[in-house]
């Protein structure tokens, strides 16, 4: 089920890191919530584990986890997870042990509440195909071919981390060149049948809800109309589409497109006291 608020977008520096609890994924660690679907429990997160960080199972969950670590390096049995590895590991994957010796911050996607049971978990036969145990996606190349003409100004390239054999739910990187901006300052605009989520890795991506910056966050449901977009210096992006497989249709009206746009977000009644405080990265002057 797909029903989170639409949110876009949020700094995630504004949100408060919160302790995790007893009975869900890594009960000593901290997280961020980014989005949650309340009926579900399936959520997107960051996590922090403090140096020294560690569990011994084994153990699993009752909801595929899915990760990309951001800063410092995960080990998790006989992987050893630095920045910028990913992972898809199905319900009932057995976690004999996790550690982080210096640290680790990671962005985590669960289908389901990530309730943790002890003892070896059961993966099931439908989910075998899924796994997806470990990728180095710094050492992967740019995919660089345009895939849709209309995005030509932007000169998207990517790293696809993932396609579900059934679903067509997809994971990847996407990079966008630095000056980039629609043509005239204005184009259509976008629309996809399933979620857009995507989490802002590095540089910066202006859009009609103003400027992301890294840490920006949103979680956009299906068919709503989003950009035209540019990239004053380029942007990474982590973008997951949710729920199916992605198409872009186009809207026929353009809409107007400036770096200038103010940060006018979509939030949820419980974020709307950030929509006045938008977090902007320090001065490099
Ligand atoms: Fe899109």
């Amino acid at each position: 089920m797909i029903h989170r608020p639409h949110i876009e977008f949020l700094q995630s520096q504004l949100l408060p890191w919160r302790r995790i609890g007893p009975g869900l994924a890594r009960p000593d660690a901290e997280y961020k919530l980014l989005s949650r679907d309340p009926g579900d429990g399936a959520c997107s997160a960051l996590m922090r584990y403090a140096p020294g960080w560690s569990r011994e199972g084994p153990e699993h969950l009752l909801a595929a986890e899915e990760f990309y670590v951001l800063d410092g390096a995960l080990y998790m049995d006989d992987h050893v997870y630095p920045a910028d590895s990913y992972a898809y590991l199905p319900a009932g994957w057995t976690r004999n042990s996790m550690a982080a010796p210096d640290g680790c911050v990671l962005l985590a996607f669960y289908d389901a509440e990530p309730t943790l049971v002890a003892g070896i978990g059961t993966i099931a036969e439908s989910d075998r195909d899924r796994a997806i145990p470990h990728i180095d996606a710094a050492g992967m190349p740019w995919d660089t071919t345009l895939n849709d003409e209309k995005l030509k100004h932007l000169g998207i390239s990517r790293k696809n981390l993932r396609t579900d054999p059934v679903t067509g739910e997809r994971t990847f990187l996407s990079l966008i060149f630095p000056q980039s901006a629609p043509t005239g300052n204005k184009g259509p605009q976008e629309m996809h049948p399933v979620v857009e989520e995507a989490y802002i890795i590095a540089g910066s991506l202006t859009g009609p809800q103003g400027t992301m910056y890294p840490g920006a966050y949103f979680w956009r449901p299906p068919g709503i109309a989003h950009g035209p977009f540019g990239a004053r210096w380029g942007a990474v992006s982590l973008i997951r589409f949710v729920g199916g497989r992605h198409v872009n249709q186009w809207t026929k009206e353009e809409a107007p497109f400036s770096f200038d746009t103010a940060y006018q977000p979509i939030l949820p009644p419980d974020l709307q006291h950030l929509a006045q405080a938008h977090w902007l990265p320090p001065s490099a002057y």
